[in-house]
């Protein structure tokens, strides 16, 4: 199966493939601990590391699948987050299922833009692709995500304990899903 859905739009953003030219726009976010804190991949410590981001992002359009969305802001183009699904096609495949991430820069919090981001690439994901559930999960202490999947009509399902170790660090974590309706 290809996850190959190009772009959404929004009322005010625009959820689009990652270009060249995104590179400042993503080290700007992706270098600053508080939006690396909480996610899977380290801190861009140089731009290097967004080099090596862009180039994995390119592989997967190439094979078909657009795993991960730049967000920009409709009123002024800036890139202001990601979001998008961890890159797992027999997952999604086999089982009808994906994991959903995001980041966004420090900047741009608060608007509810991360959420308006998530509750849209759900609703695409689910009216175009063979998904039928889809899943987000947070450590316990990032609240801001928690309230992100609950925003985005996602349902939580537990806690677990020790259930991930994360650039050194054992996470306990609230796992949250949303499931399409009427699909077996
Ligand atoms: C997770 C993360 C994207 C959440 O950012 P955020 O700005 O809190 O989320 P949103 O963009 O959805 O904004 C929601 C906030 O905007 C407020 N808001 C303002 N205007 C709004 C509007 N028009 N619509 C909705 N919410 C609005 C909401 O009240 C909410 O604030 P609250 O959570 O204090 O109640 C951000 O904390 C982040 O990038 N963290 C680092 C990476 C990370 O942890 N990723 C997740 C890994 S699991």
């Amino acid at each position: 199966m290809k996850i190959n859905i190009k772009q959404i739009k929004t009322k005010r953003l625009l959820i689009r493939r990652f270009r060249k030219d995104d590179l400042d726009g993503i080290y700007d976010y992706a270098s600053r601990e508080k939006a690396a804190r909480y996610v899977l991949w380290p801190r861009h410590r140089s731009r290097k590391d967004t080099k090596a981001f862009l180039k994995e992002t390119f592989r997967h359009y190439k094979k078909g699948h657009t795993f991960y969305y730049a967000v920009e802001l409709v009123k002024t183009g800036a890139l202001i987050g990601s979001v998008g699904f961890i890159p797992d096609a027999e997952r999604a495949a086999v089982h009808g299922n994906l994991e959903i991430g995001y980041s966004f820069n420090p900047g741009y919090r608060g608007k509810g833009y991360c959420a308006e981001a998530v509750k849209a690439l759900i609703r695409e994901t689910f009216k175009k692709l063979r998904i039928r559930r889809i899943q987000a999960c947070c450590n316990v202490k990032n609240k801001a995500s928690e309230r992100v999947m609950k925003r985005a009509g996602m349902k939580k399902e537990g806690t677990f304990r020790k259930y991930m170790v994360v650039k050194g660090s054992i996470w306990d974590i609230h796992m949250y899903s949303i499931i399409k309706k009427g699909r077996k």
